[in-house]
């Protein structure tokens, strides 16, 4: 018998891993299951790498942990070399999560300002369909109305703008004038605040839970970045899913021209191995803190823990040893494009996007319309039960239409996944989408 708080709240029991290696799974009863999704987009290099491993060991076998403010490690030295040759960006402060990154990014953002000596810029915008984390300032950042709602009355007020959604247009505008809109739209949520009271912007450059792996569209980073720059506002973007390679490029905003003032990573950081994040921020705003502190007032217990740093570090230069992010360039688009072939027979299946290694697949009940399934049918949760059960670990999730409706399936498989095995993704991804729509209830 599973202990009781081992259960899914909706699906009941789970099945219990025993091991895993590569993009494989097995569980106790000896199923085996392919990690299409690395979990939730975390595992950039598979499960049970005996490299990464072997360098966790001996770390350990040295020192698990040396306090980050007292001392200096290889393995902290090494991870920081890698983000700056990957970002350009020298000064980082270091967590064990994506939302305290989220986190520490705010509090960066906040003490940037006062030391600056403006300190009435207190104010965040963020996004609707948005994801940011648990703490309760990244989750109040977050536009995700069903994991919000029992903690709303906590929150203090953010700024509220909409998704750069290409799919799903807010009405009246075109696809053309879409990123002109949505530059416009911020613009006006900055005045409304107040401009000389907001200390920076948050958004994901490829949505992921809230979104279903969605893209911002050509030319949105560049815009919203300008409205930022023009008002002293801090472009903060979150790259705890999308960055650290996933996407084909390291630094996810790469792709949307621009150069974010502080940068949000985590899972791919260390993919899985030990927890590990990092709010990465440019020189300028290293050098105001210096003057005004000394340096940031933001950092924990295990800033910096050395045992998960050498995980980072051991995962970071297989990405870079093995060349992973030039094969998600080369073959990402072209398993997305054979992924949309695939599913083409099903008019469920709305839309598929993303980029590299971080695709979405979004599902309608109306091909015309694009109207979502209704949310009481669960239709994601039924989409993640049947990848159990055939085998699959995908990423399911709902509300991306209106809080409610709305279902998504991401891929995010590790990096080093073989042709064989993205053929195995999209072939059972491809079943379990059938099975699902032909177990529906009929209307
Ligand atoms: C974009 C984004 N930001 C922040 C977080 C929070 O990260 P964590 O769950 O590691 O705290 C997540 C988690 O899914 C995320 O996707």
């Amino acid at each position: 018998m599973p202990h009781p708080s081992a259960n899914d709240i909706t699906q009941g029991p789970l099945p219990r891993i025993s091991h895993g290696r590569g993009v494989y799974l097995w569980d106790v009863e000896g199923r085996k299951y392919i990690d299409g999704s690395g979990g939730p987009a975390v595992f950039s290099i598979g499960h049970g790498d005996p490299r990464v491993n072997a360098a966790v060991a001996a770390q350990m076998e040295r020192v698990a942990y040396a306090y980050r403010y007292l001392f200096t490690t290889d393995s902290l030295e090494e991870m920081s070399e890698i983000i700056t040759q990957a970002t350009g960006l020298a000064e980082m402060v270091y967590t064990t999560s994506g939302s305290e990154a989220v986190e520490s990014a705010v509090k960066i953002a906040l003490q940037y300002h006062f030391d600056r000596g403006e300190p009435r810029r207190v104010q965040f915008v963020g996004r609707k369909r948005s994801w940011h984390g648990n703490t309760l300032m990244a989750t109040a950042l977050s536009g995700f109305e069903e994991r919000q709602r029992a903690f709303a009355g906590a929150f203090r007020a953010v700024g509220r703008v909409s998704a750069a959604n290409a799919y799903r247009l807010p009405s009246g505008v075109s696809r053309e004038g879409l990123v002109a809109h949505l530059a416009a739209e911020l613009e006006a949520e900055i005045q409304r605040l107040g401009p000389e009271t907001v200390a920076g912007f948050i958004f994901e450059p490829v949505v992921g839970a809230a979104g279903g792996a969605l893209p911002a569209p050509e030319g949105y980073g560049r815009a919203v970045a300008e409205v930022c720059r023009r008002h002293g506002v801090l472009v903060i973007c979150d790259e705890v899913m999308c960055g650290s390679g996933r996407t084909g490029v390291w630094r996810a905003s790469e792709d949307d021209g621009i150069m974010p003032d502080i940068i949000t990573v985590a899972k791919s950081l260390s993919g899985g191995y030990l927890p590990l994040g990092a709010a990465v921020y440019t020189q300028e705003i290293a050098d105001v803190m210096a003057a005004g502190h000394g340096g940031p007032l933001t950092g924990h217990t295990y800033t910096g823990h050395t045992a998960c740093l050498a995980a980072g570090v051991a995962v970071q230069r297989i990405v870079q040893e093995e060349g992973l992010l030039a094969r998600i360039r080369d073959k990402g688009p072209r398993w997305q494009a054979e992924l949309r072939a695939r599913l083409a027979h099903l008019p469920e299946v709305g839309d598929v996007r993303g980029r590299g290694y971080f695709i979405g697949v979004e599902m309608v009940a109306d091909p015309e319309t694009k109207a979502p399934f209704a949310a009481a049918l669960g239709l994601n949760g039924r989409i993640r039960a049947e990848g159990l059960r055939r085998g699959l670990i995908c990423y399911p999730s709902g509300g991306h239409v209106d809080g409610a409706a709305g279902d998504t399936v991401i891929l995010a498989p590790p990096f080093n996944a073989t042709d064989a095995e993205l053929d195995e993704i999209a072939d059972k991804l491809v079943a379990v989408l059938e099975a699902v729509l032909a177990g529906l209830p009929k209307a």
